[in-house]
């Protein structure tokens, strides 16, 4: 049985959320990353979680914690990332913590899996599109929360099916 871990940062509680719905899909567990290890860091399938808060900033539990990824050899390593954004309110800036965290974990040499794509989501800009798609799975909780049920259980199948899971 593959190891899965969802390590999450949320303030309000949408992305702890999510990160439960996900873990619960693919027989994982979902840790705060305020109180993750770096053995948590060590699954099979890693998938960090995000919102963005300020003007495109990363969570502020994540913005504590994040150091952590800068010092894990992530070389060959599947790992999966998922946001929490407001595309009505900030535009501008959806989701860009999961750009942040994506550019983090390239850097360490990780194999990115779970990319999304635009369509269906109505933004203006975001640092977490990359080559005409998003590097993990955008979810609005302020603007569609009804659809994020539906969109976490896609991303998860998607999920099962790049990691061979
Ligand atoms: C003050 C404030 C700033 C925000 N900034 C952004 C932003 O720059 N980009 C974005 O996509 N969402 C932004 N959001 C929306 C949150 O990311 C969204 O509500 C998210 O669901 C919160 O998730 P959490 O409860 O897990 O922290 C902001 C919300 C607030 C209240």
């Amino acid at each position: 049985m593959s190891k899965v871990k969802v390590i999450f940062g949320s303030t309000t509680g949408n992305t702890e959320r999510a990160a439960g719905l996900i873990a619960a899909a693919l027989g994982g567990d979902a840790v705060n990353v305020s109180s993750a290890s770096r053995d948590d860091f060590d699954a099979d399938l890693l998938i960090l979680g995000t919102s963005t808060w300020g003007c495109g900033d990363l969570q502020d539990e994540w913005l504590s914690s994040s150091g952590i990824i800068d010092t894990l050899d992530l070389t060959g390593r599947k790992v999966a990332l998922f946001g929490l954004g407001d595309a009505m309110g900030f535009g501008d800036t959806f989701i860009n913590g999961v750009g942040t965290l994506y550019r983090q974990l390239i850097s360490r040499g990780a194999e990115i899996i779970g990319k999304c794509p635009v369509s269906g989501y109505e933004f203006s800009d975001s640092s977490a599109v990359v080559d005409g798609e998003f590097v993990g799975l955008p979810l609005d909780d302020d603007n569609e929360p009804e659809k994020s049920e539906a969109r976490i259980s896609a991303w998860c199948g998607q999920l099962k099916a790049e990691a061979g899971l």
